[in-house]
């Protein structure tokens, strides 16, 4: 839907904004692409601390709490900020809130002035212009054309950065709003990919995660037509010397296709952790979930990938609280996390989200009964991390160097397993330094420099 509504008051044109990005990473590269826009459109981003005429709420949708939290966050800006001409800051809502609930913000919250989808956020300044002008707009069309042709080129990076490869699912998990806010699966074209790659690396970049709600669904054509699924990109974006390292996120089981199981032990800067989610442990959920998996069939998956790649760190996502989930099944959740030994994981109460049809199903599960299950789950997920980090002791790696410590002379970076790592000594954001890993806790890890 595209519409024009209600006239309201002028305002002067903003000249600084502010973009706040809630959710997964997707929304992180997201937000930061609206961010060039809006530099490139003349604004310029408002210094930490300082109040900005444009506030971006780039949302996520994925739970309740999530949801609400824009609400919320609406009426704080309105209540606190002042801009110099003593008007509230013109405030706009992006990301899948904006998708789902456009026109409910809109009636709701009469400080929105600007409603975006995340397929059409190219048209960001034209629509704060218009804002600015006295007319609120909304733009949530899921054109198939792509948007990204429209943003301005990739220009500065951090050490690490993001690159969406793939937009969309069509897995339609039951309990699970993307679908519908994100749209139909889409790959973005290999030769895009590797020129915005280029230019993130030209930029600083030494890391880039592929980014996709269903990132190993990619396909494309090489440079020679050939067709190619994510590890073929891979390939294509390591031979760049000056990347050092390849990441991606996040994946479906149903898409770990042979290749890319095979990259892993062939690419050598296709880094060793894989964010696999599985959801539950339990067969008869899965099927509810429509996950289509089975808890063997993912442990099988597991097997072959660790054939692959013997040190690979794996992380997942896990809801507890499905409708319907009985004690014993939660129970096949703990013993499938018991079985694998996650290095990390995330872990979620089943959050009831309209449209989607989990949430009519019959016998929610009651708030204090998820509660405790998320307890248990987290008290595994928390003492699996810690071992995962205390097996780290003793090795030695590389490390990534992403930015200063609070202590003096102190780095932070990420080892090749993503833990957290801090050491003393001489380097520089953006240099690979050698590390020996000296003593674990449950969230970093200390390194001495070699
Ligand atoms: N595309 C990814 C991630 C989707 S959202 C995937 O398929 O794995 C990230 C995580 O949020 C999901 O993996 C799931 O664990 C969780 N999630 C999604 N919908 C949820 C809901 N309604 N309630 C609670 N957790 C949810
Ligand atoms: Fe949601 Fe399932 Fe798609 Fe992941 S695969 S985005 S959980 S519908
Ligand atoms: Fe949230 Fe949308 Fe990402 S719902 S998790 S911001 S795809």
């Amino acid at each position: 839907m595209s519409s024009v509504s209600a006239t309201t008051v002028p305002v002067p044109a903003p000249k600084t904004f502010r973009v706040k990005s809630f959710g997964c990473q997707m929304n992180v590269y997201d937000g930061e692409r609206m961010a060039e826009l809006l530099a490139a459109d003349g604004m310029a981003p408002a210094a930490d601390g300082d109040d900005a005429d444009l506030v971006v709420l780039n949302t996520c949708h994925i739970r309740e709490k999530a949801t609400e939290k824009v609400y919320s966050d609406i009426g704080r800006i309105v209540k606190d900020a002042k801009r110099e001409d003593g008007a509230a800051p013109l405030i706009a809502v992006a990301g899948c809130v904006a998708q789902a609930e456009g026109d409910e913000i809109m009636a709701r919250a009469p400080a929105v002035k600007v409603v975006v989808g995340p397929q059409s956020y190219h048209r960001l300044p034209e629509m704060v212009a218009q804002a600015a002008s006295g007319q609120r707009a909304t733009e949530t069309d899921m054109p198939a054309e792509a948007k990204f042709a429209a943003l301005p080129k990739r220009r500065k990076s951090a050490p690490t950065a993001f690159l969406t490869v793939q937009e969309g699912c069509d897995k339609f998990c039951t309990y699970c709003v993307v679908p519908y806010t994100r749209g139909a699966e889409i790959s973005r074209p290999f030769a895009d990919l590797v020129e915005e790659a280029k230019l993130l690396v030209a930029g600083g970049a030494r890391e880039i995660t592929l980014l996709g709600q269903n990132v190993n669904a990619w396909t494309g054509e090489d440079e020679k037509g050939r067709k190619v699924g994510l590890d073929g990109l891979a390939r294509a974006l390591a031979d760049d010397p000056d990347l050092q390292r390849i990441r991606y996120t996040t994946s479906h089981p149903n898409d770990m296709t042979d290749g890319l199981i095979a990259a892993h032990g062939e690419i050598e800067k296709l880094m060793p952790f894989l964010h696999l989610p599985v959801q539950a442990g339990n067969d008869r959920v899965l099927k509810a979930m429509n996950r289509s998996h089975t808890a063997e069939s993912y442990m099988r998956l597991l097997e072959r990938i660790r054939a692959a790649r013997p040190d690979i760190a794996l992380s997942g996502d896990f809801i507890v609280g499905f409708p319907g989930e009985t004690d014993a099944e939660f129970e096949d959740t703990l013993r499938l996390v018991d079985a694998v030994g996650y290095a990390q994981a995330f872990s979620f109460k089943y959050s009831p989200r309209p449209g989607t049809p989990a949430a009519t199903m019959e016998d929610h599960i009651p708030a204090s009964v998820m509660d405790e299950r998320l307890q248990r789950l987290q008290a595994a997920l928390n003492r699996d991390q810690m071992a995962f980090n205390a097996a780290s002791v003793g090795r030695t790696c590389e490390v990534l160097v992403e930015r200063r410590g609070k202590l003096d002379g102190q780095w932070l970076g990420k080892s090749p397993w993503l833990q957290s790592v801090h050491f003393i000594g001489e380097a520089e954001i953006g240099s690979m330094v050698r590390v020996e890993l000296v003593e674990a806790g449950p969230n970093s890890i200390a390194g001495r420099l070699l």
